[in-house]
């Protein structure tokens, strides 16, 4: 895969944020509210630009000479008292299973633990994401626990999965060296 470029989320990728979320395959797997308007994704945009503690972003990679968003994703929740976060990522669901999702979430572990000076960085997982705990597993993160029945979700409560890394063990991963040579700079 040729580099992932990174910027700030911006007004103009929420069409797109919308078409993935409305999509089957993304939303029977997160806690998202279908079907999801554009004008309601505006307002929650205009939210994380108020919020210190996030950023949101994208993700590109090169498409016959122009940029195309291929991912977005995040680092929430930030606590600099307790120097933790939480992340999530989204690819575009026409293009999953090529190695994005992955390289989007070494890239925010990288910018989390070196930028942010983050200890930990956690997410979390509805009980039917079981792909997305794969990728996770094979990133180093560990799972820690499982809050049974914890969401309502498309009519019946599930299961809400906590996975974290630490940044000793993100030190120790395959991918660590790699992952210090990517562009971290927004
Ligand atoms: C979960 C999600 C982020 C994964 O993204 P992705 O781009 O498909 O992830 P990857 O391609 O890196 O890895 C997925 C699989 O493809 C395989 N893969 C990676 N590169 C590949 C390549 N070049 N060729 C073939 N397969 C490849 C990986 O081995 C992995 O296999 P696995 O299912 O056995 O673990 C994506 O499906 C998604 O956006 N889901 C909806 C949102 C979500 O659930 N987010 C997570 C909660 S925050």
């Amino acid at each position: 895969m040729t580099l992932l470029k990174v910027r700030r989320l911006e007004l103009c990728d929420l069409e797109s944020r919308v078409c993935w979320l409305n999509s089957p395959d993304v939303y029977r797997r997160m806690t998202v509210t279908v079907p999801l308007s554009l004008e309601e994704t505006k307002r929650w945009y205009v939210g994380t630009l108020l919020n210190t503690s996030r950023h949101d972003l994208a993700f590109s990679l090169e498409d016959s000479g122009s940029l195309r968003v291929v991912a977005m994703g995040g680092v929430t929740d930030i606590s600099l008292t307790h120097r933790h976060a939480e992340i999530y990522i989204l690819v575009d669901p026409c293009l999953t299973g090529k190695g994005i999702g992955g390289k989007a979430v070494q890239w925010l572990c990288t910018w989390a633990f070196v930028s942010l000076g983050l200890k930990r960085v956690y997410l979390h997982t509805t009980g039917q994401n079981e792909p997305a705990r794969r990728l996770y597993d094979r990133l180093g993160f560990v799972r820690e626990g499982i809050l049974r029945s914890h969401l309502w979700h498309q009519g019946r409560h599930v299961d809400r999965h906590v996975q974290g890394l630490l940044r000793e063990e993100w030190a120790r991963q395959t991918w660590y060296q790699e992952s210090l040579q990517m562009e971290i700079e927004l």
